[in-house]
């Protein structure tokens, strides 16, 4: 029977990136033999202009039945104004609570041919092989909030940070599951020194550690980690964290990895897992066919690893974008003097015929 993939485009750079996973993807299924079907669906500020929502309950259903999302990117500028509650960035997050996807994994992985991408020194670099579990619906991103009140005279807001140890402990089993299959070592960051969410965080985190004794727990406060990723990043094989400091080390990860526009990223659900790159939609390239696809093609490796178990067609396509760099393709981003400069269809091609 096919698998069935909902791909969601989303905005600005959205329809180019996974147009050119899905033609990926089109080729490693005619060579691996798979059967799958795409669906297409909006999402972000293109389903509020079309339908005044940033998430139709047609696409969350949709979502809900597939075999695996694959996710370009939401927002905009141009939706900058619009009522909080229907912003584009809502659809992801939606996306994130409809579907139950608690976990949210963001490998960073330097091939050899990028460490000169990256703003740290070479040495540094080197060998950098991490993975960054972060939890992805709850803490302050899905706490109460208040958008504006009156207090003691003064308008203000807040957002409310709260975990439960049930939250806590299915994300740090599967860091802990993670790193068994890696290097056996979970590095859990938080803010225990201050946050009263950070220390049951700790305390859980710690208990469900002694299931794995085969794996070393440290702990780290996200301000030295912040640091330490900066200065010494290979110490790292799996980061586990919240929502909000996921939110931002995974970034700072990404560019000590060299480009951001490498990074996939999956998001593992209960049901339906999503895929995507961690790039953002950026709208001051937005159809000009010079994004670089790679982020969204290696999400699409994810979606074939994780959702669909077809480990060896996932590898293939890893391997094809290393040899299409390693040919000395590069996208605009990434371009300097001596290299072969492709459009975001060329890249594709040139990824494909590596396959
Ligand atoms: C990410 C993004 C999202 C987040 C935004 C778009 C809501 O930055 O996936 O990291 O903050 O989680
Ligand atoms: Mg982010």
């Amino acid at each position: 029977m096919a698998k069935k993939i909902v791909v969601i485009p989303g905005d600005g750079i959205g329809s180019e990136i996974t147009t050119s996973a899905v033609e990926v993807l089109k080729k490693v299924a005619e060579k691996f033999s798979l059967d799958l079907e795409y669906d297409y669906k909006d999402a972000g500020g293109t389903a509020y202009d079309k339908f005044g929502v940033p998430l139709p309950d047609d696409t969350l259903n949709a979502c809900k039945e597939a075999d695996g999302v694959l996710f370009g990117a939401v927002g905009g500028d141009k939706w900058d104004n619009v009522d909080p509650a229907l912003r584009p960035e809502k659809a992801i997050l939606g996306l994130r609570k409809g579907l139950g996807l608690y976990a949210n994994l963001r490998p960073v992985k330097v091939a050899d041919s990028l460490v000169e991408y990256s703003p740290l020194k070479p040495e540094l670099v080197k060998g950098v092989d991490l993975v960054i579990v972060r939890e992805l619906v709850g803490g302050i991103y899905f706490g109460e909030k208040c958008e504006s009140e009156m207090k003691d005279g003064a308008e203000r807001a807040w957002d409310l940070e709260n975990y439960s140890v049930p939250e806590v402990d299915r994300i740090s089993k599967l860091a802990f599951e993670t790193a068994k299959l890696r290097r056996g070592k979970v590095t859990s960051v938080d803010k225990a020194n201050v946050l009263a969410t950070s220390r049951l965080w700790r305390r859980t985190v710690a208990e469900m550690a002694k299931n794995y004794s085969d794996v070393e727990l440290n702990n780290m406060y996200v301000d030295n980690c912040a640091m330490q990723l900066a200065t010494h990043p290979s110490q790292f094989d799996v980061i586990l964290t919240g929502n909000l400091f996921g939110d931002i080390l995974s970034d700072e990860a990404a560019v000590v990895g060299g480009s951001i526009g490498m990074m996939p990223s999956a998001s593992i659900g209960e049901c339906t897992s999503l895929y995507e790159p961690i790039h953002g939609s950026a709208p001051d390239i937005a159809g000009k066919g010079i994004a670089n696809p790679v982020g969204t093609i290696l999400s699409a490796a994810m979606l074939l690893r994780y959702s669909l178990g077809e480990e060896e067609a996932a590898q293939a396509i890893e391997k094809a974008v290393d040899s299409a760099l390693d040919k000395g393709w590069r996208t605009a981003d990434l371009w300097r003097e001596g290299f072969k400069k492709a459009t975001t269809e060329e890249m594709t091609k040139a990824v494909i015929e590596c396959l």
